[in-house]
């Protein structure tokens, strides 16, 4: 804590023992809350701007005050900045700094503030930045899969459910539904937006303050909508901090299944993408060895983010108002989380451009299975009229008699089918065509190659 003269804390004039240094390392925050600096700065100067504009101080404190955070900043920047961890955390090195640089006209800068608004300032300018920076993060992503997925149009692979063949799909399709999940990360990334405009400043310790201080004019110039409107929830609530956990996590997930799907696709059992070298590490004994490190450390770092969420759930359940310590945390969360889904998108994007499709490989495999057993069972509605309970049940005996002698549905004859089905004719062989099967899926939402072009003409125009 910044001194005073008898070289006691400043909260520290009625506190007659110092604390234990145990004590004193368990309340620091320091080594976490130092990358508030910039922001610390930029509400300190605007505090005591409305300070000035108030009345409340004089001009000459005013600018000594702002030259003095200036000088501060730039230390900082420059790494000459002697950051002491005894003075808990950033806020009160940059205020003791500033008692070194201009002397005592610098205990006006506290005036009408405390921590605890001060805090939650910084925290909320730095988490408007940081929910920017990964909707800016997810826009590269998204371009990749576009990428990938305007090469992929006509590239045929089975869709799965149950992770069995279900029906031939477009592996831009496939792609295309990541690039679904990525855009409501972006949409929760920027409504969090929402909660962030609103500035504490001003709430002071927990009640407001008496001075005539102008909250609205500190919030325009911290670039906010609103000042919040009741003090005792403005320095309880983290919900903020939740809001942009839980959007981190719910990134992560996405992050993880996709790297998930690629592990199994590149698996020997599958085979359907390859990998290149860049992104594949080898064994220590097993010289054959290529393992899809990179994915593995996706899906393994989801549970970091996930507990970053149950953390800051775990330190608000039943904690009474206003400011406890316990909330003290929600900055090492936060930042943790923002550190390793950056890091996380950084690797996926690499990988999103460092990966092919086995075209020949996903053909082979949607071929097996009778993939479109369905198309068939369709077919009968539409030409024989049957209800669909009845060509569900006509198709599962074809299905069977042609798993019985080892062929694919394609494979079947006209008067093999007919031994099952007699009402068909030599025209119901074009549904076996696994081209034929993913173009009728013209459905809204579908798969046909008509409509993922739409899709990703639509994509890249949401973009601009
Ligand atoms: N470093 C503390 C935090 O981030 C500052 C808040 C101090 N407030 C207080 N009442 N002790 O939570």
């Amino acid at each position: 804590m910044s001194k005073n003269k008898n070289n006691k804390p400043i909260w520290g004039t009625r506190i007659k023992k110092s604390s234990t240094s145990l004590f004193k390392k368990i309340g620091g925050s320091l080594s976490i809350d130092k990358r508030l600096f910039n922001e610390d700065i930029d509400a300190s100067i605007a505090h005591v701007e409305m300070l000035f504009k108030q009345k409340i101080i004089n001009f000459k404190i005013k600018n000594k005050i702002v030259w003095g955070l200036n000088k501060i900043r730039n230390e900082i920047i420059k790494k000459k900045f002697l950051y002491d961890e005894k003075l808990e955390d950033i806020h009160m090195n940059i205020e003791k700094r500033l008692f070194d640089i201009i002397g005592e006209d610098a205990g006006y800068i506290h005036t009408a503030r405390s921590r605890n608004d001060q805090v939650i300032t910084d925290f909320k300018i730095w988490l408007k930045k940081a929910n920017k920076e990964i909707v800016k993060s997810l826009d590269a992503i998204i371009n990749n899969i576009l990428k990938k997925a305007d090469k992929n149009i006509e590239t045929i692979m089975p869709g799965f459910t149950h992770l069995k063949n279900a029906q031939p799909v477009s592996f831009a399709h496939y792609l295309l539904a990541y690039v679904e999940m990525f855009n409501r990360d972006k949409k929760r990334f920027n409504n969090n937006l929402g909660g962030l405009n609103e500035n504490p400043l001003g709430v002071a310790a927990l009640t407001g303050t008496s001075f005539n201080i102008d909250r609205f004019y500190t919030t325009k110039k911290l670039n906010f909508k609103n000042p919040t409107k009741n003090s005792i929830d403005t320095v309880s609530d983290r919900d903020f901090v939740i809001d942009f956990l839980y959007s981190c996590s719910a990134c992560a997930i996405h992050i993880s299944r996709i790297a998930e799907e690629f592990i199994i696709w590149n698996s020997d059992a599958f085979k359907l993408i390859i990998l290149n070298d860049k992104i594949v590490t080898g064994s220590s004994i097993m010289p054959q060895k290529k393992n899809p490190d990179p994915l593995e450390y996706l899906r393994g770092k989801t549970g970091g983010i996930f507990g970053n969420l149950f953390s800051m759930l775990t330190i608000l359940k039943g904690l009474p108002l206003s400011y406890f310590k316990d909330l003290q945390d929600d900055k090492e969360l936060a930042f943790k989380s923002f550190d390793q889904l950056k890091n996380s998108l950084i690797i996926l994007n690499d990988i999103l451009k460092n990966f092919s499709a086995d075209k020949k490989r996903m053909l082979e495999l949607a071929e097996s299975g009778f993939l479109t057993a369905t198309d068939l069972a369709d077919y009968m509605v539409r030409e024989l009229n049957y209800p669909f309970r009845k060509a569900y049940l006509q198709t599962a005996k074809i299905v069977n008699f042609a798993e019985k002698n080892k062929k694919k549905l394609s494979e079947l004859s006209i008067e093999e089918l007919q031994i099952i089905e007699k009402k068909l004719t030599y025209d119901v062989m074009k549904v076996f065509d696994l081209k034929n099967s993913i173009n009728s899926k013209t459905s809204y939402g579908g798969t046909s190659f008509e409509n993922i072009k739409k899709m990703i003409l639509s994509y890249k125009k949401d973009k601009k």
